[in-house]
């Protein structure tokens, strides 16, 4: 009787046991413990030799009985024990949409930047080249091939950081221009942009630097005329300032170019009708242009008989000024991201 006991008893502390059980190596431990080699039962199979014959196969069949049943539990607590596991798994890694999210920080190209893009793309849409120069210019391209002979008095609008007599920073973008009429040896028409910084010897304030962004064009050809030149213009105020854009010349002097003009745009702010950043005229100055000069030509290797070509020339800072609004030049270098993101 006490054997049957004992089966029992085996079986109720098998299954307290392993309820209990919270790990996979645990109830491993608890199996060997109960069901291995050397386990509860093998010693209950020993005292099995006590009992009288007949007994024997109803106690072996009841042993196998509660052997199966501790492996029924084992199973199940296996069962729970992986189920909490994958719980757990899932529990730590869900997203809570709820959560605001990261903000990653975009950057954005300098406004300048964006205005030349912008520039560069109606210009390489009307068939031009975008050519780039060298800062450190030689007086030769920045002033005397360009009707600038040294001790011009016009050489005053353009106050220059000299290097040595002969080597400065450039003062506008046009040796640019000179250079690529040099370079063009079977003296070819030429259409190009010229965008990039220049130098000149002002102290900073709201409205000047010493340093500026300029984009300049160039066309020559046998056959370009001052209306080439308006309609361009013209493109050009409508793409920077809307559709609505008129433009006006004024007469003017520049020394590489004969006519000059001065070009203005009717105002963006006002439509004309005259605000405080037209100053009431209903008109802004935006650029410079003009006819290409005889001598310019001549001193880069063309027949000013046969061509003609027109100039035109523009400060990207004061262009951008005028359309965002932006009441000092400073803004531009002072390196204020804040400024920077306004223009995204
Ligand atoms: N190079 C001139 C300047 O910087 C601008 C300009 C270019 C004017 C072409 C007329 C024609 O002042």
């Amino acid at each position: 009787m006490k054997l049957y006991e004992k089966l029992e008893e085996i079986k109720k502390e098998a299954k307290e046991h392993i309820q209990l059980v919270k790990n996979l190596h645990s109830l491993n431990e608890a199996k060997s413990k109960y069901l291995g080699k050397k386990g509860s039962f093998s010693e209950i199979m020993k005292l099995m030799r006590d009992l009288p014959n007949d007994e024997r196969p109803k106690f072996g069949q009841m042993t196998n009985e509660a052997k199966q049943t501790i492996l029924a539990y084992i199973e199940e607590q296996r069962e729970d024990i992986e189920k909490a596991l994958v719980n757990e798994q899932l529990m730590n890694e869900t997203v809570d949409v709820t959560m605001p999210g990261k903000d990653f920080v975009v950057g954005n190209s300098h406004l300048l930047t964006q205005i030349q893009e912008e520039i560069e793309d109606l210009f390489i849409g009307m068939g031009y080249q975008v050519m780039e120069g060298p800062e450190i210019e030689i007086d030769e391209y920045n002033f005397e091939k360009l009707n600038l002979p040294k001790d011009h008095p016009a050489r005053d609008m353009q106050d220059t950081f000299y290097i040595t007599e002969d080597t400065l920073l450039r003062t506008h973008t046009s040796p640019v221009q000179v250079r690529t009429m040099l370079d063009n040896v079977d003296k070819g028409p030429v259409k190009i942009i010229c965008p990039g910084k220049v130098y000149r010897r002002d102290d900073d304030d709201a409205t000047h630097s010493h340093q500026f962004m300029q984009i300049e064009a160039l066309v020559v050809d046998t056959d370009t005329s001052m209306s080439d030149l308006k309609g361009t213009l013209l493109a050009l105020a409508k793409k920077l300032f809307g559709e609505k854009r008129e433009i006006r010349l004024r007469p003017s002097y520049f020394p590489f170019t004969e006519p000059s003009v001065e070009v203005d745009i009717s105002c963006h702010n006002c439509n004309g009708k005259g605000c405080n950043i037209c100053k009431g005229t209903g008109w802004i100055e935006i650029l410079g242009a003009g006819m290409v000069n005889d001598n310019v030509l001549e001193a880069s290797g063309y027949d000013s008989k046969k061509y003609q070509g027109f100039a035109l020339g523009m400060g990207v800072e004061r262009i951008a000024m005028l359309k965002y609004g932006i009441n000092d030049i400073r803004a531009f270098y002072t390196n204020d991201i804040r400024f920077n993101k306004q223009f995204k």
